[in-house]
């Protein structure tokens, strides 16, 4: 058997009906463990058990089509693309062994403990401010105040990027999505690639800066790693580091504090008790995590025809799309799987971060800056509520979902007022 119909009337991971709620259908995709969908040409993973056994298998499976186009450019676009010298080398992300794993161990050593401790005080401090002045406002929007710029900050003083190019690589970043993830009609796709050609060109030329004048950030430490090693790490290896990371260090905790924080606000008496007791808040996250993820899905492709434990085949260089959303609240892995419950015990037990040798290099980062964001809202904004009946926007792509407005009527006392 090659793959099995989709057991839901029409599957499009970027129509109105998924973008809107992805979970309402997943108890019927989950009656079959594999499913084709003609809309994305893939086989769609719908269980805990299948996603967590492909994640970390990379004999079967390749993470070569991480980061490709879903949408193929147009000839234009490509053009585009080539006027930039847009030629992304599988390093990290989109590699598999042997190049994966020695790009992983730079990477693993650069976001050490001690770079993720200096950060978090720069975390505390820029969203205490925006905190207040949210409380200043009266009604604030949580994405365009705190979610959408916080991870930035975060991820590009890591990576050294300048605070006053902020703006210009948030705008590259979107049109990244879109190039990945979504479907640029063609008359879009020569403005998505030249943006994506920019944001390549920028990163050169920054790396380029770094290989001259290195400092203390994480691209200095690749930059170090390509001296000790030339050939077989060179500057277009990092920039195709950075390039990558660079996406991957937002949108996703962008979405992690949007989707967190409507839920735990949702299930008040929830927040209520994480407001008395913030201890409660590291296991608060994991649920976030599990139960709104903001990765709804992630590719592989399989590397030889692949039989599931039901016999269906998924065939040798087939895209496969491992649905998180579905697998995160599969109630064979998570009791009572569509409550949101802070207590859970096996709450950090979902597959938001990947599993194995692909594992998010960021994992701590992103649950440090949601840790650190519920913090300050518990303990300076505790009557804080959602403003009701509002329409939630999300930007239709296959990988991340997360509203683009999320208005807040914000109570409590900014800090340093009696
Ligand atoms: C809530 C926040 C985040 C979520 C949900 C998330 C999720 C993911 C997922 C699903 C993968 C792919 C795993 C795979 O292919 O098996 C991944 C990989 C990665 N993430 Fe994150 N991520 C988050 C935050 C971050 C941050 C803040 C950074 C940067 C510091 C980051 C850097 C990376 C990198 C470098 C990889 C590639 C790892 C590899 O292929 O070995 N992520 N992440």
């Amino acid at each position: 058997m090659s793959g099995n119909g989709c057991p839901v009337k029409h599957f499009d991971m970027l129509g109105e009906e998924f973008q809107t709620d992805p979970y309402a259908m997943c108890p019927a995709l989950r009656e079959q463990s594999v499913f084709y969908s003609p809309e994305h040409d893939a086989y769609v993973v719908t269980r805990f058990k299948d996603v967590d056994r492909i994640l970390p298998d990379v004999e079967h499976f390749s993470n070569s089509n991480t980061v490709s186009p879903i949408t193929p450019p147009t000839q234009e676009a490509i053009d585009v693309l080539m006027e930039y010298d847009y030629v992304l080398p599988p390093n990290l992300i989109n590699a598999d062994p042997p190049r994966h794993t020695m790009v992983k161990k730079y990477v693993a050593d650069a976001i050490s403990p001690r770079r993720l401790r200096a950060l978090e005080p720069i975390v505390r401090e820029w969203a205490g401010d925006q905190v207040d002045q949210m409380l200043t406002k009266g009604r604030a929007d949580v994405f365009a105040d705190l979610a959408f710029p916080l991870p930035a900050i975060t991820g590009f003083s890591l990576i050294g990027f300048p605070r006053e190019d902020i703006e210009l690589l948030k705008s590259w970043c979107d049109n990244r999505i879109e190039f990945s993830y979504g479907r640029a009609e063609p008359s879009e796709q020569v403005r998505v690639a030249k943006a994506v050609g920019q944001f390549w060109q920028y990163t050169n030329e920054f790396v380029a800066n770094r290989i001259a004048e290195p400092t203390d950030d994480f691209t200095s430490e690749m930059v170090a790693r390509h001296l000790e090693n030339p050939d077989e790490f060179g500057p277009r290896d990092i920039a195709a580091v950075l390039f990558g990371m660079a996406l991957a260090a937002h949108e996703t905790t962008t979405n992690l504090i949007t989707n967190g924080l409507r839920q735990l606000l949702l299930n008040r008496e929830q927040w209520d008790e994480i407001v008395a007791d913030p201890s409660l808040i590291p296991n608060a996250v994991e649920e976030c995590l599990r139960y709104d993820t903001p990765v709804v899905a992630w590719r592989r492709r399989a590397k030889e025809d692949i039989t599931m434990d039901d016999g269906f085949v998924i065939p040798k260089d087939a895209t496969i799309l491992l649905h998180f959303a579905s697998a995160n609240r599969d109630p064979q892995q998570f009791p009572n799987a569509e409550r949101f419950d802070i207590h859970r015990r096996e709450a950090r037990k979902h597959v938001t971060f990947g599993k194995g040798a692909h594992f998010c290099s960021g994992a701590p980062l992103g649950r440090m800056e949601m840790r650190v964001v519920l913090e300050l809202l518990t303990e300076r904004a505790p009557g804080m509520t959602l403003v009701p009946d509002q329409t939630l926007t999300y930007v239709p792509n296959i990988a991340l979902r997360g509203p683009q407005r999320l208005l807040v009527d914000m109570e409590g006392v900014p800090a340093g007022v009696a």
